[in-house]
């Protein structure tokens, strides 16, 4: 198993909250007039972003009436995404407690706070009961994660049967060694990359039926080409971004992932299974 505490201390910041509050009083906003909209560049912390997110969600059957997890959640973006989308209720559990605790602050400001709760956890032990949800979402988190087997029955166990869980996770498709840093880890200790077949048998051994597999490399490859024109074009970064995350190690990390995308060693992909 990673060291939890190590991937934990990976993702702190120190003073998110801070860092975000600066970002929108440089964007002429406060914190009481903003939308979900206005956090997507900072709150969704995988390739593609709100796009990204949207993809996945619209590959699920989630309705206003259930109660959806978001697995590894992050500062929540995914979560209040869906919950403003479909008005369903979601629980996100994170390792990272600053960024659990944020997300929570981030909730209020947008009035999601009844809808959205975020709590501190790990997703190898979730503090629910068996058949809690009626599904899931998992987005690049599981490069954090060894135990792919006991990731996929815990996922199995607090979810209903029939729930769909849509994974989006970057992963492995070649053999060559990864250059580091990258947004999920400074080096290997805290890396630990599959392959989509790999991850579809730990789903089917943990009784899931796994279906479609969407490589997303070129619209991933795409996402950081657009990214790089508008900041390029801009003279800089927007004032809220993953970099407000990543700070100054945030050119590294996104030019060490490019770079491992396209030599064809790690693609951002999701798979779509069924409890
Ligand atoms: C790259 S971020 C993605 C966050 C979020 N899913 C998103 O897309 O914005 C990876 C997240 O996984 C969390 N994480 C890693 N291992 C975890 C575990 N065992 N249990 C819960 N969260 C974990 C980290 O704390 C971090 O917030």
């Amino acid at each position: 198993m990673l060291n939890e505490n190590q991937v934990a201390q990976h993702y702190s910041h120190g003073n998110l909250i801070g860092a975000i509050e600066a970002a929108v009083s440089s964007m002429g906003k406060t914190t009481d007039k903003l939308s979900i909209d206005d956090l997507g560049p900072v709150d969704e912390f995988h390739i593609g972003g709100r796009v990204a997110t949207s993809n996945l969600l619209g590959q699920t059957n989630f309705g206003a009436s259930d109660h959806i997890i978001d697995m590894g959640c992050g500062l929540g973006g995914a979560s209040r995404f869906i919950a403003n989308k479909i008005n369903s209720r979601v629980t996100g559990v994170d390792l990272t407690q600053e960024y659990v605790d944020t997300g929570n602050e981030l909730n209020r400001w947008v009035g999601l706070d009844k809808l959205v709760n975020l709590q501190q956890g790990s997703i190898l032990s979730l503090p629910f009961e068996d058949e809690s949800f009626d599904g899931a979402l998992m987005l690049h988190v599981g490069m954090n994660i060894a135990d792919k087997n006991a990731l996929f029955k815990e996922a199995y166990r607090v979810l209903k049967p029939g729930a769909i869980f849509g994974i989006y996770d970057v992963m492995k498709t070649g053999d060559g060694d990864l250059t580091y840093p990258v947004p999920w880890a400074t080096d290997q200790s805290t890396s630990s990359l599959a392959s989509a077949e790999e991850y579809q048998q730990a789903l089917e051994q943990a009784g899931f039926k796994a279906g479609v597999i969407n490589n997303r490399r070129d619209f991933g490859l795409e996402f950081f080409k657009q990214m790089k024109a508008k900041t390029e074009a801009n003279g800089g970064p927007p004032p809220l971004g993953l970099h407000t995350l990543m700070q100054a190690s945030t050119p590294l990390k996104l030019k060490n992932m490019i770079e491992n995308i396209s030599a064809g060693n790690i693609a951002p992909i999701e798979i779509i299974a069924q409890r």
